[in-house]
């Protein structure tokens, strides 16, 4: 059996690292481009190491098309995964510009080379915040109202109507995935969510409190209307979403264009997150409560019935098999 070659796009890489290794057990080869800017390039070397793959990768900016087109050229690519987009709520209130262009222009010059080569199936990691949190009430199905608060959800609008337009007059194959928070890692945790930078969600923020790497959380408010006055999300595990992605592009061939979200159905508080990962930490994971962040969406509920009903998936890891894991990985490193 030939294997497919799917195309990952990603700059920060927490979820395509967690999706390739799925697609790597599942037979597809893969190949990456990153421009390294959030991330490490020791990530591969441990994808290798848990794939027992070479995996080709490509350090450049899908910003430029010469070099993206020789992608295209040199391997025959059966479809794309692209994840590549900045992806914090706030920071994108505070840099509208950088979002609109990064986000889309990646995604237009892939759109177009994709198009020059002839691969037409795309599965996109899209995002729940495209829906209208501000007039309708959770949970959301795909056919809820689509409406943005923030820089962030626009630019994942646009390019959801970008792929509608592309499957209409270009004949793609396009499956838009929308989901929100990924929690967790590989059980192995030679790979997790560890960005350069200071994190900009909840848990990787948590863990680096727990091992000694930064000082303490900020809670963004504790007067909502919740179990404990923190905001509730639906923390879905990385290991689920990755086969979420795999699932979705196995089916890509009989789909022209789908929306489907990707939930567990399960709300968790942030203080509940904190105490999970302070369950099985040996220093004390301190916490400030502070004012509300810009563009925190009201609300993240959303129906996961369509991925079941389309794509046979559904959550399975548990928060239990979670908190084991990285209590295993404390243990031994920290
Ligand atoms: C979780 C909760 C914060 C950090 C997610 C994705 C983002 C995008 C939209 C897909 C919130 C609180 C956080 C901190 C805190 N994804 N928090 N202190 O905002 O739900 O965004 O959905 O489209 O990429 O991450 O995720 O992890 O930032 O926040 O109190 O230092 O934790 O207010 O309630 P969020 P998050």
């Amino acid at each position: 059996m030939i294997s497919k070659k799917i195309l990952i796009t990603w700059w920060l890489w927490y979820i395509w690292s967690h999706t390739a290794i799925v697609l790597l057990e599942s037979w597809y080869d893969v190949i990456i481009v990153d421009n390294l800017y959030n991330s490490d390039i020791s990530v591969l070397d441990k994808l290798q190491k848990l794939s027992w793959k070479t995996i080709p990768y490509y350090d450049i900016d899908i910003r430029d098309k010469v070099w993206l087109s020789q992608i295209f050229e040199d391997n025959k690519i059966d479809g794309v995964i692209h994840f590549a987009a900045m992806k914090a709520v706030g920071e994108s209130c505070s840099k509208p510009f950088i979002y609109y262009d990064n986000n889309i222009t990646w995604s237009l010059n892939l759109f177009e080379v994709m198009d020059d080569y002839g691969v037409k199936n795309i599965v996109f990691s899209s995002s729940a915040t495209v829906y209208d949190a501000t007039k309708w009430n959770p949970p959301f199905d795909e056919d809820s109202v689509l409406w943005t608060t923030n820089p962030y959800g626009t630019t994942k609008l646009v390019i959801e109507y970008m792929m509608k337009d592309l499957s209409n007059y270009r004949d793609w194959h396009c499956i838009s995935l929308r989901y929100f928070n990924p929690v967790w890692a590989h059980p192995s945790w030679l790979i997790w969510e560890n960005p350069k930078d200071k994190p900009n969600n909840l848990l990787p923020y948590v863990f680096k409190v727990a091992i000694w790497e930064l000082d303490k959380v900020n809670v963004f408010g504790d007067d909502y209307d919740t179990v404990d006055g923190t905001w509730v999300r639906d923390y879905i595990h990385i290991m689920d979403l990755a086969q979420a992605h795999l699932y979705a592009y196995r089916s890509i061939s009989n789909h022209k264009l789908e929306y489907i979200n990707i939930w567990t159905w399960n709300g968790t508080s942030v203080l509940e997150m904190i105490n999970f990962v302070q369950s099985v930490s040996s220093k004390t994971v301190d916490y400030d409560i502070v004012d509300r962040r810009d563009g925190d969406i009201a609300t993240s509920i959303a129906d996961p019935s369509k991925a079941k009903q389309l794509l046979w998936w559904e959550a399975n890891y548990s928060i239990e098999e979670a908190i084991s894991s990285w209590r295993n990985f404390i243990s031994k490193n920290h």
